[in-house]
């Protein structure tokens, strides 16, 4: 096998809103690199979704929009492994190994559930026990590598502890520790309104609405209403921030070097932002396009991808059953 003696990559994505940019330059993009030396692993976490979303048709929605996502922007499925964490059902049943190695303290360490408990009244015990599904995920997998945003590093450092407690209490090097991440470049990408881009600030440039709602998003964002011909400071504006997560150094500088001369508006400056990142999402859209038109297609990746899955999946499952005195399966 080619990719036997590669190193793996493994990351996931929530289906539990529209993706957007943010998604794309912090997560998706850079895991997509990987694929160069990785064996790659990449999939929908549908069953963490559930945390949040209790509606079957919007969660199958958002999940064959992120297949046609992740296919328009090049995972090669004939090379990686793409699936639905649903598909392979068995990631359950590790994560409840793992649960019993899990000291409720680190749980309630998480930034997601700190933050779940300040925001939702009733917190339901998915949103607890959601760090332990995630490190099943990854785990199970028997990864090296694991790229994710910034908002998800500490859940994968969560992982090592939890692979650490059952190494300590079993005495053996069962579970191997993977390594978070983070292209520290695109840290935060920030939102229409300047916070970070995400779905609970409603301030998120979708990554594949029509050419003129992108127009509309951008063009919506709130600049200061400096006169037309005073010189303006692109950068440490949210449009110069935003630019320069699409445009080469040098187009970035022109642009800077204009708008410095005054004469520019933050209208114009906009309608070039517009411009930049509609010509980079351009084929990827259309692509996309022709992708989710056809569901049958996206469900047969999965399929395709669950079975390889499953397989690798089944001999650290193996692994662990006999440890603990369970049957292999
Ligand atoms: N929690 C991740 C997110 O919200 C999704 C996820 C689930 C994940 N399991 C994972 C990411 C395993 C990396 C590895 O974005």
């Amino acid at each position: 096998m080619e990719n036997s003696t590669k190193k793996r990559s493994l990351s996931g994505i929530q289906p539990s809103g529209n993706v957007h940019i943010g998604n794309y330059l912090g997560m998706i993009k850079p895991a997509l690199e990987y694929q160069k030396s990785y064996e790659c692993l990449y999939f929908i976490a549908d069953f963490h979704a559930l945390t949040t979303i209790k509606d079957g048709a919007k969660l199958h929605q958002y999940t064959m929009d992120l297949v046609a996502t992740w296919l328009a922007l090049g995972l090669d499925t004939a090379k990686h492994i793409f699936f639905r964490q649903s598909d392979v059902t068995c990631v359950t049943e590790y994560a409840w190994y793992l649960s019993c190695f899990t000291g409720i303290g680190l749980l309630e360490k998480a930034h997601s559930y700190k933050d779940a408990r300040e925001k939702v009244k009733e917190i339901n015990h998915g949103l607890l026990a959601y760090p332990v599904l995630m490190a099943a995920d990854i785990l199970m997998y028997d990864v090296d590598i694991v790229p994710v945003g910034k908002d998800q590093k500490q859940h994968v450092e969560m992982a090592r502890d939890m692979a650490g407690s059952v190494n300590a209490v079993l005495k053996k090097e069962l579970i191997k520790l993977p390594e978070p991440v983070v292209k520290e470049d695109v840290m935060t990408i920030p939102g229409l309104d300047g916070r970070k881009m995400s779905k609970s600030y409603n301030n998120e440039i979708p990554l594949f609405c029509d050419e003129k709602t992108l127009e509309k998003k951008i063009m919506s964002i709130k600049t200061d209403s400096t006169p037309l011909e005073a010189p303006k400071e692109l950068s440490g504006s949210l449009v110069g921030e935003l630019f320069s997560l699409f445009a080469e150094q040098s187009q970035y500088s022109d642009l800077k070097d204009r708008m410095a001369k005054g004469g520019m508006g933050w209208g114009h400056a906009k309608a070039e932002l517009f411009q930049i990142i509609n010509s980079h999402l351009k084929d990827f859209r259309t692509e996309y396009d022709k992708l989710r038109a056809d569901e049958d297609n996206l469900i047969k990746v999965l399929n395709n991808g669950a079975k390889r899955a499953q397989e690798i999946a089944t001999i650290q499952l193996n692994l662990i059953r006999s440890e603990l005195g369970f049957k292999k399966v």
